[in-house]
């Protein structure tokens, strides 16, 4: 059985492509410094798949405990990177802990790669690093912009870096970068999801939390854009949809699929929608209300962008399929999922 390491695997899409692995026989290592996620998704992958990762809590900046950890665990077959910080705001804020994080700790593991005789790595890199595109949909041949946060920057130092290293040692490496658009949704079981740490950044789970109640409204950030409604439109892609690339993409290097040493890929749905649209979808296929209120353009945004996914559906042979309809749904019901562990936590406790 190929024995896969997941970094960051206890986040929110990590914790979606481990399911996956494991449901396609993988046998999954996960290392996770547990600074944005709980202990508690390894319980709830366990109770999906019926198989609790091998877990160890590891900061990928520390090299000699990753170095041991990789001694312990030989014949590992491949390494997928998603640990990294991620939120745009808090790197504007915050720059060096983002470039000391992404970039340490992805240069710890290619360092590693050789001396413990693993050749793939699939890196979760982001459609950020496009910046606003001259044409849109962005194909993975559309020019790199000048980064619009730290965050996008360690984004595109981090493929910078895994290119050359690629090219120096090709014969020790195989990677594929795989942009991500907008992840959103949960596993259809309700049982993992996203788990924003305090206010979330991002749009969707500020939405549930809204139509929960947690939040009193929703701030659209802009309605002036030259968009249709005029709020920003992005590719939001199911989190279940994009686990699944990575396990083609392990894959395709496992079984030497493609002679390139190293292969980007776009995975997007190929279908942009505005926030607007978004929150009257939501409403409408949830049965909710999620009160929202326009306010001021947020610094930093894009006004539009949505990928084309061809490369990824023809060389990857990887499609999106999940509805946005089934999305907004799952959000949905893991939102209802975290209230009632809230509420047994209480009661529990009474
Ligand atoms: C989407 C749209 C906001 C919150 C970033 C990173 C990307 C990935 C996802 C990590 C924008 C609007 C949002 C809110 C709003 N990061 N919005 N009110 O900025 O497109 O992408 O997060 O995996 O790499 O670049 O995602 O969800 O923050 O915003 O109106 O309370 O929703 O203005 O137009 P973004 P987002």
């Amino acid at each position: 059985m190929s024995k896969i390491l997941v970094t960051g695997g206890m986040g929110y899409i990590g914790s979606h492509t481990v399911v996956e692995l494991q449901n396609s026989g993988f046998e999954v290592i996960i290392i996770d410094n547990l600074s944005n996620s709980s202990i508690e998704v390894l319980t709830g992958i366990e109770k999906i798949t019926g198989i609790r990762p091998d877990f160890e809590n590891i900061d990928c900046v520390d090299y000699v405990n990753l170095d041991r950890m990789l001694e312990s665990r030989p014949d590992i077959d491949g390494i997928i990177h998603f640990a990294a910080s991620k939120a745009v705001g808090e790197s504007v804020e915050k720059p060096l802990l983002y470039y000391h994080n992404n970039l340490v700790s992805l240069i710890n593991l290619l360092q590693l790669m050789p001396i413990h005789k693993i050749r793939n790595f699939v890196f979760s890199s982001s459609c950020t690093v496009y910046g606003q595109p001259d044409e849109l949909p962005v194909s993975e041949q559309a020019p790199i912009k000048p980064a619009c946060s730290p965050y996008g920057n360690t984004k595109q130092i981090c493929e910078e870096i895994i290119r050359d290293t690629v090219h120096a040692a090709r014969n020790d490496y195989k990677a594929i970068l795989l942009r991500y658009f907008n992840p959103i949704g949960a596993h259809p079981s309700a049982l993992i999801g996203e788990l924003p740490n305090g206010v979330p950044n991002n749009l969707l789970p500020f939405v549930t939390q809204t139509a929960m109640g947690i939040r009193p409204e929703l701030k659209v950030f802009g309605n002036d854009y030259n968009t249709p409604d005029g709020s920003c439109i992005r590719d939001y892609i199911n989190v279940v949809d994009l686990a699944r690339a990575h396990v083609v993409a392990i894959k395709r290097m496992i079984n030497q699929v493609s002679t390139a040493n190293i292969e980007t890929f776009n995975l997007g749905t190929g279908r942009g929608l505005s926030v607007l649209e978004i929150i009257n979808s939501f409403e409408r296929v949830n049965g909710v209300k999620v009160p929202y209120q326009i306010v001021g353009r947020r610094e930093g945004d894009i006004e539009q962008v949505w990928a084309a996914p061809d490369f990824a559906n023809k060389a990857l042979g990887w499609k999106a399929l999940e509805t946005i309809d089934d999305t907004l749904k799952s959000a949905w019901a893991w939102e209802k999922h975290l209230a009632e562990v809230k509420a047994e936590k209480e009661n529990g406790h009474e």
